[in-house]
């Protein structure tokens, strides 16, 4: 089991404006992978409140895997990337870079996503963008390569054998 946290950033869901779609999304498809969603949040575009948010499910809650959706365009408020690269140590450059480069196929919009994703301990944060189609054609890109990248991430495999 894949300990998972989902943190969906929207002004308007957090005041009960907007149903959380994408959270649900993202809910479905990690428990594809074995990904159990232990801890949910529905919180505004407030880079402190998404960092803190982001610090407790790594540290406190000590989940592996956390993905926002949500806050990763161009709009005044959206500042997701922002609070992640405040939490995360390193940064995995490679998985918002395939997100985009698959989703670049489906649309051009694709290059306007500032998403990043990072490891802050031995938790994985990936951000995802806010609507439901955008989040489940990213994290399809992803989630195949998660269970070894949690693996690997929190030491119960030792290597990365090389697997096609
Ligand atoms: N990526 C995929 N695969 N599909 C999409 O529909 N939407 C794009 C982009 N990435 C999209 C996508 C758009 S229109 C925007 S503005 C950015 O994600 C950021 O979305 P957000 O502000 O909802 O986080």
């Amino acid at each position: 089991m894949i300990k998972v946290g989902i943190v969906t950033a929207s002004d308007k869901g957090s005041q009960g404006l907007r149903e959380d779609e994408s959270g649900k999304v993202i809910a479905q498809m990690v428990d594809t992978i074995g990904g159990s969603v232990l801890e949910y949040r529905l919180i505004p575009d407030e880079r402190d409140q998404i960092a803190n948010t982001l610090k407790e499910l790594c540290d406190d809650k000590k989940l592996e895997l956390v993905v926002t959706t949500g806050g990763t365009g161009f709009s005044p408020r959206d500042i997701t990337p922002e609070a992640t690269l405040d939490v995360i140590e390193r940064q995995v450059p490679g998985i918002p870079e395939a997100m985009r480069a698959k989703s670049l196929e489906i649309t051009n919009r694709a290059m306007l996503s500032r998403a990043v994703a990072g490891i802050r301990g031995k938790t994985l944060i990936i951000n995802l963008p806010g609507s439901p189609k955008g989040v489940r054609e990213c994290l399809e890109v992803v989630l195949p390569v998660l269970p070894h990248a949690i693996e690997i991430l929190t030491g119960s495999a030792g290597e990365c054998a090389v697997k096609p």
